[in-house]
């Protein structure tokens, strides 16, 4: 008999300062239903230079972890395309401002947007071997593309934090992912480069490519096919993209499945049209976007996730809602943190984006978020707690 491992509990976090893409829109001389409609983006997450990815993880996971879980954890992994050394890995940092048990192992993932994913199968598989322990997964990123630049729209900022275990309380996964690698140049961001290249029709078109040869021989090995799904939930770099791709694979399926999938989809992209992207965190904040906002799923349901990394890595996995999901949920506090946030004006969003933390300069800080920047010595940074 396989052994249920999945996601036993998860949570995100989001900067507490957003962008109204209407504003936006305005102040970059464009039609605002192009941002609105056309990429299909309300809000847009921004952060100040004392918030960095270690500040969004311990925030996402600090909702989550229970004393008896940091006493499980033998494994912390980020998965991240922001990280903020060349070397040593944030979940290194994670670990110790979460005072988690030292006996573990942690590190960082990195294949763009599918770092999440990479890191998310790698404690899969570890509880597989390990049933006893617990594995820390966070994705964490801040997408910036350049001020007036064209994936300016799709800009954001976040974490979200999943605890992996046995007997999960929100979704077993099954024993069914399925990668595909293709060396491509869609989006790539070298060494020492602030913001990425990217290739944008050519990352959209590869995107759908992507979905579409991985959907293909996945239903053909899976044995599964779209009527079986309850939803798909997808990678969301701006919430037209994910549609886009599933549209590509609509045709021949019958109207209910078609409308069920679609309506679901809309569900997922709730969170991501306030936030905007959060790279690896983006897939899983739309699975929570759809499980805290689609109220006809049920225990036993099929849901499918398509990640997407470019460069490109994508893979196509599925897990089954556990009974009672719904009281894991933390709809109430992602609500909160969504609603509580601070709107800015276009020149105060400008500042805040080209206001960058120095870690060559020894200073102090000030910033009332938990776990932000509060000092740098010697390049290292020192985080509140
Ligand atoms: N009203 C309604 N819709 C409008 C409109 C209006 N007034 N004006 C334009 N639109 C529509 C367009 O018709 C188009 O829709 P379709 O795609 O359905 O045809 C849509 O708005 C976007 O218009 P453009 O294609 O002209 O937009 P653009 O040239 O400004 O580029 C982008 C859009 C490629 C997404 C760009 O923002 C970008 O490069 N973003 C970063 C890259 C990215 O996110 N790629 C996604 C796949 S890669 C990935 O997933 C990894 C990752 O996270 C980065």
């Amino acid at each position: 008999m396989t052994m249920n491992v999945g996601i036993d509990k998860m949570s995100f976090f989001v900067p507490p300062y957003f962008v109204d893409m209407t504003d936006l829109a305005v102040a970059r001389d464009v039609d605002p239903n192009k941002f609105l409609i056309g990429i299909g983006q309300d809000q847009m997450a921004v952060n100040p230079k004392t918030q960095d990815i270690v500040t969004f993880a311990t925030n996402a996971a600090k909702n989550i972890l229970s004393a008896e879980d940091l006493d499980k954890i033998d494994m912390v992994i980020v998965g991240t395309e922001s990280g903020i050394d060349e070397s040593k890995a944030s979940a290194v940092v994670l670990h110790r401002l979460l005072g988690i048990q030292k006996f573990a192992r942690s590190f960082e993932i990195k294949e763009a947007c599918y770092g999440g994913t990479a890191a998310l199968q790698f404690a899969v598989n570890h509880i597989r071997n390990h049933p006893e322990s617990k594995v820390l997964v966070v994705a964490s990123d801040i997408a910036k593309y350049g001020l007036a630049s064209g994936g300016e729209p799709t800009q954001g900022a976040g974490a979200v934090a999943m605890l992996v275990s046995t007997d999960p309380k929100i979704i077993a996964f099954n024993d069914d992912s399925l990668a595909l690698t293709q060396d491509i140049y869609d989006f790539w961001r070298p060494v020492g480069h602030d913001y990425p290249m990217v290739d944008g029709p050519l990352s959209t078109e590869t995107y759908i490519q992507s979905f579409q040869t991985v959907w293909q021989e996945y239903t053909k090995r899976s044995q599964h096919a779209l009527a079986d799904f309850a939803a798909l939930s997808f990678h969301i770099p701006y919430t037209k993209m994910g549609k886009k791709a599933l549209l590509a694979i609509l045709e021949g399926e019958s109207e209910e499945a078609q409308n069920r999938i679609l309506a679901k989809y809309e569900k997922s992209i709730a969170y991501s049209r306030k936030a905007g992207n959060l790279y690896t965190g983006s897939l899983y904040l739309g699975l929570i976007s759809l499980l805290e906002n689609a109220e006809d799923l049920k225990a036993g349901d099929l849901i499918g996730l398509f990640s997407y990394g470019s460069g490109a890595v994508a893979e196509f996995f599925s897990g089954r809602l556990v009974e009672d999901y719904q009281e894991q949920l933390l709809k109430t506090k992602h609500a909160e943190q969504l609603a509580h946030r601070k709107q800015l004006t276009i020149e105060e969003y400008e500042t805040m984006f080209s206001d960058r933390l120095d870690v060559d300069k020894d200073a102090e800080y000030e910033d009332t978020l938990a776990y932000s920047i509060s000092s740098v010595r010697n390049t290292v940074r020192e985080y509140r707690s």
